[in-house]
């Protein structure tokens, strides 16, 4: 498409205070961040995490890049102590606004805030993805690690590698239109390139009201079964399960998702 007046670049943007750590700007605008939950709501994967925390009896939960803590403040109750730590001051702050918000410690931050002691750590939508350098990811890893009891659990999906979910990302198949507070916006997605398990990509938001075109770049990485198993048992933690869907049903290349249940 052709540039309209009002079209801006965004890709990673540092988000005030936390060093070392670039955001999209999906989690940076606040209308974006505003609309994020109608986007990705409530579903099978909340389902999933609350189950599995009620199966193992979890009393002190840390939710690490809870972003709005949709799932973070049904977690939180009086026999929990539930702990959202996000980088993104707009998400969280969206969050903290939210019903249920008051039973949740928010902390500003990354996996090194993590505070210790807990019997389960969660990731959810897909944050696994966002360590685009093994040497992030393994320190997150161990990062989770040393804020979890001895026993305590590890869980989180990221996206099937061998289900090539970015052959998809293109305008065709992702176009969309919804109305927001600001009218309607137009969305879709377009991928830039792809290799070494790294996917770039390019999501497209037009405000029509205001013709404004925000062009928001970002980068995921795509790692295999083997790799994600093979780090987190370097990092100390027992495999438990891999599942291949919410249901708890095993991995096919089908798969749209990989969902990891560790023990430290
Ligand atoms: C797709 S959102 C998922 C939010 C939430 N977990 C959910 O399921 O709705 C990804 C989140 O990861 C956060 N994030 C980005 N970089 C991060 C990092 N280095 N450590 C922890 N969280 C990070 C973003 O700020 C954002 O809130």
């Amino acid at each position: 498409m052709g540039e309209s007046p009002g079209l801006q670049e965004g890709g990673q943007e540092s988000d005030n205070t936390i060093p070392n750590v670039k955001l999209d700007l999906h989690y940076v605008d606040p209308r974006l961040v505003a609309m994020y939950e109608d986007a990705n709501g409530r579903g099978p994967d909340t389902e999933f995490f609350l189950g599995l925390a009620s199966q193992v009896e979890a009393e002190t939960i840390l939710d690490l890049g809870c972003g709005t803590g949709l799932l973070t403040r049904e977690l939180a109750s009086k026999h929990r102590r539930v702990v959202g730590v996000d980088p993104s001051a707009a998400m969280l702050d969206y969050g903290k606004r939210q019903p249920g918000a008051e039973r949740v410690e928010w902390i500003h931050g990354d996996s090194r805030s993590l505070p210790s002691g807990a019997d389960l750590a969660l990731m959810t939508g897909n944050v696994a993805q966002v360590f685009l350098e093994d040497e992030e990811w393994n320190a997150t890893l161990a990062n989770i690690r040393a804020a979890l009891r001895p026993g305590g659990h590890l869980a989180f999906e990221t996206r099937n590698h061998a289900a090539r979910a970015w052959e998809h990302w293109n305008r065709d198949a992702t176009f969309g239109t919804s109305e927001t507070p600001h009218g309607p916006l137009d969305e879709w997605m377009d991928v830039v390139s792809v290799g070494q398990g790294r996917v770039v990509f390019e999501g497209y938001n037009v405000f029509r009201a205001t013709n404004e075109t925000l062009v928001i770049r970002s980068e995921l990485r795509f790692r295999t079964e083997a790799e994600v198993r093979s780090s987190l048992e370097r990092c100390g933690f027992t495999v438990e399960q891999v599942f291949g869907d919410w249901n708890s049903g095993p991995v096919t290349s089908q798969s749209q998702v990989l969902v990891f249940v560790a023990r430290r």
